[in-house]
């Protein structure tokens, strides 16, 4: 079989079998998608041997990027001596090593991890864990769970409960019972206004208020949002945040599944925040996306007074904590710490922000650029001077035709995202070095050029 007659055969196979995720079945029926077959530091190649500088750290998770020796050895060795074994009733060497070496990591006695398989489980294995908490602690009717606008928390009905974008939400519903949504701290973009900051804050509390305090579990925020564009507070922000959640008796929960194992600069992004929250969930970097896992993090006293009040925290799953995947985290970590890899993205993250910074103000669509360490959203407008938005078919054609034709030719992978505005997301392997940030970033300006064309014909068109 000759390789171009294999790859048509992959294709054809792939429409008659392969069902894809959230991918539009217009564009999968049009075989609008490359195949990606191999992969080699920051890059990765497709079935034609076309070759793509990966600014999306595949989906957030490549953090060490790709084709690793040790990541690879560390799951093969584990495969070889111990391939599986549960984490009920019995435990094994690399999920035990993996919890303690994430507790050497995190802030505070953050000490104790569950370990699931996704980030939808991690925060699924949250919202129980809080509930079966004030359940166990005799206050049964604190079960609400709040999260804020615009927020992607995954995809089990619990986490899609616990989501705030109604589009994704709409075709399953109801969804289940308990779940509000709050105001994210968009409005604070810019902000170093400590009493504007309060200000925020304040009416957050209202919004608080007004769902009864006394009725809710959890709060669930990411130390920086990433649906709605790289949504980033000023200082003050989380630990105002801590202080409401202390004042009502509500747990604080961060949702680390895109910020955790480095993304900016730190082993967990609440570190920058110097918050500690009750809770961190974790999925993606963890093991830079070689295998999946995910966890929930939960401070000491948290997990005691659970155990002292119930017999078991009453969930679990076959694969939870699994030999391999705990053994690449274990290495992954190892290599974060060994490597300097926090260093290189707090030195390199004022390179990127500086040469994104030179890219919004070089292009007509280049709106808004926010973000922190290697996470960033670049929004995009049609006429950014003139502060005026995409109409939604311009933003739809902007997003679905524009751009993925002029990222394809760049080869440059970033994340066309259309929840909360038109936006690139961003968001480069930690091991990106500065040539490689040059490169993304050259590549970033030739897509800016074409989306700057298109207004301009918009211009065009209006004027005809
Ligand atoms: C903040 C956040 N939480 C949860 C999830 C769900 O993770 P997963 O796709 O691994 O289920 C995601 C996925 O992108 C996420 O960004």
């Amino acid at each position: 079989m000759t390789n171009q007659t294999y790859v048509d055969d992959l294709r054809t196979s792939a429409s008659k079998h392969l069902i894809p995720h959230f991918t539009k079945s217009k564009d999968w029926a049009a075989n609008r998608w490359p195949i990606i077959v191999e992969g080699d530091g920051c890059f990765v190649f497709d079935d034609q041997g076309r070759k793509y500088l990966d600014g999306l750290s595949g989906l957030f998770c490549v953090n060490l990027g790709y084709g690793r020796d040790d990541l690879v050895a560390a799951a093969a060795n584990q495969m070889k001596k111990l391939s599986f074994a549960p984490n009920w009733k019995e435990a094994h060497p690399s999920a035990i090593e993996a919890s303690a070496s994430i507790a050497a990591v995190t802030p505070g006695d953050l000490n104790r991890t569950f370990f699931v398989n996704s980030g939808s489980e991690a925060v699924e294995a949250a919202i129980k864990f809080a509930r079966q908490y004030f359940w166990a602690n005799g206050e049964p009717w604190r079960r609400r769970i709040i999260t804020r606008h615009l927020a992607y928390h995954g995809t089990t009905m619990g986490a899609l409960s616990a989501t705030a974008l109604p589009r994704i939400k709409r075709p399953f519903e109801p969804m289940l019972d308990g779940f509000s949504h709050i105001s994210n701290s968009m409005a604070l973009t810019g902000v170093d206004d400590p009493v504007l900051v309060e200000e925020h804050l304040r009416l957050l509390e209202e919004e608080i208020i007004v769902l009864d305090p006394s009725s809710i579990a959890l709060l669930i925020a990411e130390p920086i949002q990433n649906s709605g564009g790289a949504i980033t507070p000023p200082a003050g922000y989380w630990s105002g945040l801590r202080r409401l959640c202390d004042k009502y008796g509500i747990l604080l929960l961060a949702d680390e599944v895109i910020t955790g194992f480095g993304r900016l600069g730190s082993f967990f992004g609440v570190e920058s925040m110097g918050v500690i929250p009750d809770m961190v969930t974790f999925a993606k970097g963890a093991t830079s996306g070689y295998v999946p896992l995910g966890g929930l993090i939960v401070r000491d006293a948290l997990a005691s007074k659970l155990f002292e009040a119930a017999p078991s925290f009453t969930h679990g799953s076959t694969f939870g904590a699994h030999p391999v995947a705990t053994a690449v985290l274990n290495a992954n970590v190892a290599a974060i710490s060994n490597e300097g890899i926090l260093d290189n993205v707090k030195d390199l993250q004022n390179l990127l922000s500086k040469e994104l910074t030179r890219l919004r103000e070089n292009h007509i669509c280049a709106y808004q650029l926010r973000g922190s360490g290697f996470l960033w959203a670049l929004e995009l407008a049609a006429d950014s001077e003139n502060m005026r938005p995409f109409t939604p078919s311009q933003s739809e054609e902007v997003l679905g035709e524009v751009v993925p034709a002029a990222l394809d030719e760049a080869g440059l992978i970033v994340r066309p995202d259309d929840r909360g505005g038109t936006m690139l997301v961003i968001s480069p392997p930690l091991v990106a070095n500065e040539e490689i940030i040059g490169q993304l970033c050259e590549r970033l300006d030739t897509v800016l050029s074409k989306v700057d064309r298109f207004c301009e014909s918009l211009s065009k068109r209006k004027e005809g």
